[in-house]
C-alpha cells in the first residue's frame, strides 16, 4: 500500500519536474529569442545598451580623448520605468563600451535627463584646478509626489560630481540646486560656460517654454529669461533644450542655435526636435527676425524629419570655432519606443553628427554632417564614376556585399520632374523604400513593407516626408544602414531623415527606380562595414 505521505511525495516530485521542464523550456525559448534578436537587430556602430531600456542621451562630454555618453536607463526592464543614468564611452564614436551605472534614484526621485560639464576653474569648489570635477546637472523626478493628484512641483534640478573623469559619481549633499517654482514640466537642464561674462548658463524646459538661469558656481542658480511663447511648434511638451553658438559658414559671424525637442508634434508624428536661430546676449535669446518670418511662413526647421531622432543634444567640452558642435540623439519615438520588437534591450542612439550653420537665399539652415572616417571598419568598397541610369538600376547585386551594415554616397544629376526611389530588398519579400520626389519637391521614407511593423499602428501608417529646401537639379545623397536603422543625409545634411526598421533578414540588394530619362549617377561609392 502506498501511504498518504508517499503519494504526496510523488505528486510533489511530478509537479516539480513539470514546472522545472516548463521553466527550462521558456528559458531556452527566451535565450533563443535573445540570440535571434542579437543577430538580426543589434547595431554594430550605434550605441545600444547590453540589457533593458534606454531613452535620451544625457551628460555627454569629451575629455582626455574619451567621449562619454550617459543615458536614460531602466536597468530592470526593457520598458521605461524608474530612471537611472547608464554610462558608455568611446574613443572613435563607432565602438562603444558600457560601464557600470553612473547615477541611481535617491530620496529626491529618479534621475531624468540632464548634462555634464568639466569645471576647469573649479568654480564649484568640488574639485581642484589640477583635477577638475566633472559636474552632472540632472532632473530629480519625485514619482511618488507626481502620482498624487494635483501635484505640480515634483521635478527639481540636482548635481553630482566625479573626481575620476566621469566613471564614479557623488551626489551633492545640498541637492536640489534649483527648486521647482510650481511648473509641472520643469526639466532637462543643459549647462554651458558663457565666456564673455565668466558664468554658467542653464537652459531648462519649463512647460511650453525654455527658461534660462545663470550661476557663478553651478551650485546656486538665478532666473534670467524665458523663450518660446508664441513661436515654433507647440503641438506637445517641450523637452531637452540646448543652446550653443555656431559660426555661419563663410560669413565670419556666429549665431546662436536653440534646440527644443517636442513630443508629440513632430513633422511626421510623435517625437522630433525643432531648432531656432538667433542671438544670445548672456541673458536673453532672441530669434533672428528673418528666421522668425521664414518660420511663420513654413515651419520646416527640424533637425531631422525621420521619425527616429529625439531628445538629441550636443557634447560638452568638444566644440570650438573650427569644429562646430557634436550632436547625438535617441533613435526612437515615444509613439512606439516601448513596443519595438527587441526584448533583451530596447533602442539605440543615432550616429553622432557635427552640426553646421549655413545661410542661403532662404535664410539660415542647420546642417548635420554625416559621420565620415569609416576606413577602419570598411571590409569592401565598390566605386563607379559616372553612369546613366535606366528605369531600374541595380546598384548592389545579390551576393556582392553583406548589407547588414553599409554606407553609400552618390550624386544624382540632371533631375527631371520624376520620382527617384531607392529600394533595399531581401528574399523574404521585405523592402525599405526611400528617395526623392521632384514633382512634390519632397524626400520620403516608406517602411510599410520593411519587415515587422505589427507592434504599432503608427510605426508605418504613412510614409514620412520632408520638404527639399535647396533649389538644384542635382542631389547629393549619403546614407548609412546599420542592422535596424537607416540615416539619410540629403543635400550635404541640409535635410536628414532617420528611421528604424525590423526586416526579417538583412537586405540583399539595392536598386534605384525612376522613369526619368536623363538622370545620371555620379561618384557612387559603397562601403561594406563590419567589425571583423
Ligand atoms: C524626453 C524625456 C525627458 C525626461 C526623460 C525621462 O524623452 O521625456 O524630458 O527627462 O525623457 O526619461
Amino acid at each position: 500500500m502506498i501511504s498518504f505521505k508517499q503519494t504526496f511525495f510523488f505528486a510533489a516530485l511530478i509537479f516539480f519536474c513539470v514546472t522545472a521542464c516548463k521553466n527550462f523550456d521558456s528559458n531556452t525559448d527566451r535565450m533563443n529569442k535573445f540570440k535571434t534578436e542579437e543577430a538580426k537587430y543589434r547595431p554594430l556602430f550605434h550605441f545600444s545598451p547590453e540589457n533593458n531600456w534606454m531613452n535620451d542621451p544625457n551628460g555627454m562630454f569629451f575629455y582626455k580623448g574619451i567621449y562619454h555618453l550617459y543615458f536614460q536607463h531602466n536597468p530592470n526592464e526593457s520598458v521605461w520605468g524608474p530612471m537611472h543614468w547608464g554610462h558608455a564611452t568611446s574613443k572613435d564614436l563607432k565602438h562603444w563600451e558600457e560601464h557600470s551605472i553612473a547615477l541611481i534614484p535617491d530620496d529626491l526621485g529618479t534621475i531624468f535627463s540632464g548634462s555634464a560639464v568639466v569645471d576647469y576653474n573649479n568654480t564649484s569648489g568640488l574639485g581642484t584646478t589640477q583635477n577638475p570635477a566633472i559636474i552632472a546637472i540632472y532632473t530629480n523626478h519625485d514619482s511618488e509626489k507626481a502620482d498624487k493628484k494635483e501635484a505640480i512641483d515634483f521635478q527639481t534640478q540636482s548635481i553630482a560630481y566625479s573626481l575620476d573623469d566621469g566613471f564614479t559619481w557623488t551626489k551633492y549633499t545640498k541637492n536640489p540646486v534649483l527648486k521647482n517654482p510650481g511648473i509641472i514640466d520643469f526639466r532637462d537642464p543643459k549647462v554651458f560656460w558663457y565666456e564673455p561674462n565668466q558664468k554658467w548658463i542653464m537652459s531648462l524646459a519649463a512647460g511650453q517654454e525654455i527658461q534660462f538661469f545663470e550661476s557663478k558656481n553651478l551650485l546656486s542658480w538665478s532666473y534670467l529669461s524665458s523663450f518660446g511663447d508664441g513661436i515654433g511648434n507647440h503641438g506637445g511638451v517641450w523637452e531637452c533644450p540646448d543652446l550653443f553658438p555656431l559660426p555661419v559658414n563663410g560669413k565670419g559671424i556666429s549665431k546662436w542655435v536653440q534646440l527644443v525637442s517636442i513630443n508629440p508634434g513632430g513633422p511626421n508624428g510623435g517625437s522630433a526636435t525643432q531648432y531656432f536661430v538667433g542671438d544670445f546676449d548672456g541673458k536673453v535669446f532672441t530669434v533672428d527676425p528673418d528666421f522668425q518670418k521664414a518660420m511663420e511662413k513654413d515651419h520646416s526647421y527640424w533637425i531631422d524629419f525621420g521619425k527616429d531622432n529625439y531628445a538629441g543634444v550636443t557634447f560638452s567640452n568638444w566644440s570650438n570655432e573650427a569644429k562646430g558642435v557634436l550632436y547625438l540623439g535617441w533613435m526612437s519615438n515615444w509613439e512606439y519606443a516601448n513596443q519595438v520588437p527587441t526584448t533583451k534591450w530596447r533602442s539605440a542612439m543615432t550616429l553622432p553628427r557635427e552640426l553646421e550653420l549655413t545661410e542661403n537665399q532662404e535664410g539660415y539652415r542647420l546642417r548635420s554632417k554625416a559621420p565620415k572616417d569609416w576606413d577602419k571598419y570598411t571590409t569592401k568598397t565598390l566605386k563607379k564614376e559616372t553612369f546613366s541610369h535606366q528605369k531600374e538600376t541595380l546598384l548592389i547585386e545579390k551576393g556582392t556585399l553583406d548589407l547588414s551594415a553599409f554606407q553609400i554616397n552618390l550624386n544624382l544629376v540632371n533631375l527631371e520632374n520624376n520620382k527617384y526611389t531607392f529600394l533595399l530588398e531581401n528574399s523574404m519579400g521585405d523592402s525599405l523604400m526611400f528617395g526623392y520626389d521632384q514633382n512634390k519637391h519632397q524626400f520620403f521614407i516608406d517602411r510599410s513593407q520593411s519587415g515587422d511593423t505589427s507592434f504599432s499602428e503608427t510605426f508605418s501608417a504613412k510614409p514620412s516626408t520632408a520638404p527639399r529646401t535647396k533649389m538644384s537639379d542635382s542631389l547629393d545623397i549619403y546614407f548609412i544602414v546599420d542592422k535596424m536603422s537607416l540615416e539619410v543625409f540629403f543635400d550635404e545634411g541640409e535635410t536628414v531623415m532617420t528611421e528604424i526598421f525590423f526586416s526579417q533578414s538583412p537586405f540583399e540588394t539595392l536598386s534605384l527606380k525612376t522613369n526619368a530619362e536623363t538622370v545620371k549617377i555620379e561618384n557612387l561609392q559603397i562601403r561594406e562595414l563590419s567589425k571583423k
